[in-house]
């Protein structure tokens, strides 16, 4: 594959099964039912504004996406910003640059949008993906902490 033929795109509802595929490859477990819900909502509903994107190869082939969320709202875009929840790489195509390349055009449409924070919940146990994502500048938030409580 030659990578710097990836394009960047706008996901929309054709792009269901390439991402139920990918995340598939990923999880060795299918969520269709997660996705479709994810799809239902930001696709359907006016109150999102359309912020995924897809990798795509020359023969438009999908191998990444990223998926976020970018409320609406009656008064506009959220002040909270963004957020990132979903992104997934097809294994046969990571450590190309693929998955850094796909947060770095969310962020600069993101930022065209005139969104100043872009959030996403990791877990601090994940060390592969909490270094992908200090590699790609994202750093602990000083305002909003996640809170439990066991039952
Ligand atoms: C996290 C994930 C998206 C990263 O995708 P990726 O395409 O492999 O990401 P990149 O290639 O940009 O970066 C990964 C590594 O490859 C390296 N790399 C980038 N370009 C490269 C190239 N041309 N040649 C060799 N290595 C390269 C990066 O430096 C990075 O190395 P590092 O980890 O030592 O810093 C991918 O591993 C994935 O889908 N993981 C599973 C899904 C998941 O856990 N998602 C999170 C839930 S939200």
């Amino acid at each position: 594959m030659n990578e710097s033929t990836i394009k960047f795109r706008l996901m929309n509802t054709d792009d269901f099964d390439a991402v139920v595929r990918i995340d598939e490859k990923v999880f060795k477990a299918s969520r269709a039912e997660y996705y479709e819900l994810k799809f239902e909502k930001l696709f359907r509903s006016k109150e999102y504004l359309p912020t995924s994107l897809v990798a795509e190869k020359e023969d438009g082939t999908v191998v990444g996406f990223v998926m976020g969320e970018l409320y609406m709202g009656e008064f506009g875009i959220s002040q909270e910003g963004a957020t990132l929840d979903t992104i997934g790489v097809d294994p046969d195509c990571q450590q190309k640059g693929i998955g850094g390349r796909l947060i770095n055009e969310f962020m600069d449409h993101l930022k065209d949008l005139n969104v100043q924070k872009v959030n996403i919940l990791v877990d601090r146990n994940d060390s592969k993906l909490m270094h992908f994502f200090s590699a790609n500048q994202f750093s602990p938030s000083k305002t909003i902490v996640n809170l439990e409580r066991s039952l």
